[in-house]
């Protein structure tokens, strides 16, 4: 493993940002070091991220090397702690430990707080973590970048009151929509929900029978209920004609949820396979201060013809 020292600081405007690492090159290295990120989780077996963060590094001429790492369920401090006590750069995490690295975390950003998960994480020379949750911010940039669609102006249902949903509603409202509601099975959580992000904007919550008769221009889907093949109780006629469905999973075949949303009129039913990849630009670009570009790995991931599990998050 090579070390490089180097911190240049430089402004972010959304945390404090990792060290931008130069290429280095050290006596008994035959080439530029590989700079060593990693994704952990458990499963992690699905993960994507590997692939992603290679297509990354090969487009933009990083050298880095991206590994992905299974965990086990108690064991996230020690895995982490280790990873970067041998030099490691940079960290994703996925299932089941975005919470867990939120608390690891001495400076979460601002969305890490709010999201109360980190997905992305570095560490300052002083031996600080640092967290991000870049969720929202790819679930945004590829609905408005990828497909068009705006937010501002328009009435969003976010269904779910979980950790996904969390990470993606502080970036939801800073696009300024009409207005947000939040449906929940449960409706005490969507309550705890409303109540941690009234700060940021109005969000009504109700449970999925308060859902009738009402009409939304786009619908996300944040519960976990197409991982196990089902679909909310969703009453017919609640998205606007040509309106838009967005699954926060990922799958080969459409989700349930997006086959509801053709059946509804959709103009877009789409899941999350792109916010996957934008979400994982984000890190990339909060790691190495260089921006991929997204377009050509989602369209490769999109046709391939090998199956991957339906999956949320990295
Ligand atoms: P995640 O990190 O994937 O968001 P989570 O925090 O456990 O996982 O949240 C799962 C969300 O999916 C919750 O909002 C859950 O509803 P409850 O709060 O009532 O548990 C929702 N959910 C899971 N299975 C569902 C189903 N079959 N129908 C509707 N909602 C479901």
């Amino acid at each position: 493993m090579c070390w490089t020292a180097a911190w240049p600081p430089r402004s972010h405007p959304v945390c404090d940002p990792p060290p931008l690492a130069p290429k280095t090159y050290h006596w008994g290295c035959l080439g530029p070091c590989l700079d060593h990120y990693a994704v952990m989780g458990n499963p992690i077996g699905h993960s994507l991220s590997p692939e992603i963060h290679t297509a990354f590094a090969r487009e933009t001429d990083q050298p880095i090397r991206y590994t992905a790492e299974l965990v086990p369920l108690e064991g996230l401090t020690a895995a982490v702690t280790a990873f970067f006590e041998v030099g490691g750069k940079g960290l994703n995490v996925t299932l089941p430990f975005k919470q867990a690295a939120f608390r690891l975390c001495r400076r979460p950003s601002e969305r890490a707080r709010l999201a109360g998960a980190v997905n992305t994480l570095w560490c300052s020379p002083d031996g600080v973590f640092h967290g991000d949750n870049t969720d929202g911010a790819g679930l945004v940039r590829d609905l408005i970048g990828n497909h068009d669609t705006r937010l501002a102006g328009l009435r969003v249902l976010v269904l779910g009151a979980g950790g996904a949903v969390r990470g993606v509603l502080g970036p939801i409202l800073e696009e300024r929509p009409a207005a947000v509601v939040c449906a929940n099975r449960t409706l005490s959580n969507a309550l705890d929900l409303g109540r941690d992000f009234q700060g940021l904007g109005l969000v009504e919550v109700c449970d999925f029978s308060g859902l009738a008769g009402r009409e939304f221009d786009v619908i996300v889907n944040g519960t976990s209920a197409s991982l196990a093949g089902r679909l909310p109780p969703l009453p017919d006629g609640i998205l606007r004609k040509g309106g838009c469905c967005y699954d926060l999973v990922y799958a080969r075949l459409p989700t349930p949820f997006v086959q509801w949303g053709v059946r509804q009129g959709a103009s877009l039913a789409i899941d999350g396979l792109g916010m996957l990849v934008e979400q994982a630009a984000e890190s990339f670009f909060l790691w190495r201060g260089v921006r991929p570009r997204t377009r050509p790995v989602i369209e490769r991931l999109r046709a391939r013809n090998e199956s991957f599990a339906a999956s949320i998050g990295t």
